[in-house]
């Protein structure tokens, strides 16, 4: 399975509404989040949407995992999510610098809701109900931001809250 290009800023992909998913279970679509796993693993991602592959449809994958892009991920399984929506947010609004692999060497310090309840089909086109919290949730509403044709650039608060990747990599490592 080879790597796809990722679509960088700029790219009017990344700006567009994608269309849901006509059959989950279509070989098309399964060969495109697999290919799409391959993808975000290589770039070192967390997460993924169709888009961010010259794809506009309504997939991502959300994969929360401690690597060098986020040392501090907690865990878990890569999530194929098909067609989803947002059934509520909840929880306190918390900020956090979220970076993206459409938006090289820049981050952003984005308040999003700490939790959010969604639904969505799995890959073999069952529907699904979730709850996230903390990291998993910011992905999931970062990469739907995505599905909707925006970036973080479009949830930062002001200018002041963009910082290059490499000032925030010598912060961190100051602190
Ligand atoms: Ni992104």
């Amino acid at each position: 399975m080879t790597p796809m290009a990722i679509a960088q800023l700029g790219e009017p992909v990344l700006r567009q509404p994608a269309q849901p998913v006509p059959d989950p279970r279509d070989p098309a679509i399964r060969t495109l989040w697999q290919r799409m796993l391959v993808t975000m693993e290589q770039a070192g991602g967390v997460g993924i949407a169709a888009p961010q592959v010259f794809e506009p449809l309504r997939l991502m994958i959300i994969a929360s995992r401690p690597n060098a892009r986020y040392p501090d991920a907690p865990q878990m399984d890569p999530v194929v999510l098909i067609n989803p929506e947002i059934e509520h947010t909840g929880g306190e609004s918390v900020s956090f610098v979220e970076g993206c692999l459409s938006v090289p060497g820049i981050r952003g310090r984005v308040w999003r809701p700490n939790e959010v309840t969604l639904r969505y089909l799995d890959t073999e086109g069952q529907p699904q109900r979730r709850t996230l919290s903390g990291f998993p949730a910011r992905i999931f509403l970062h990469e739907f931001d995505h599905l909707e044709g925006r970036t973080f650039l479009d949830q930062v608060n002001s200018p002041d809250d963009l910082i290059a990747q490499s000032v925030w990599e010598r912060q961190c490592q100051g602190a």
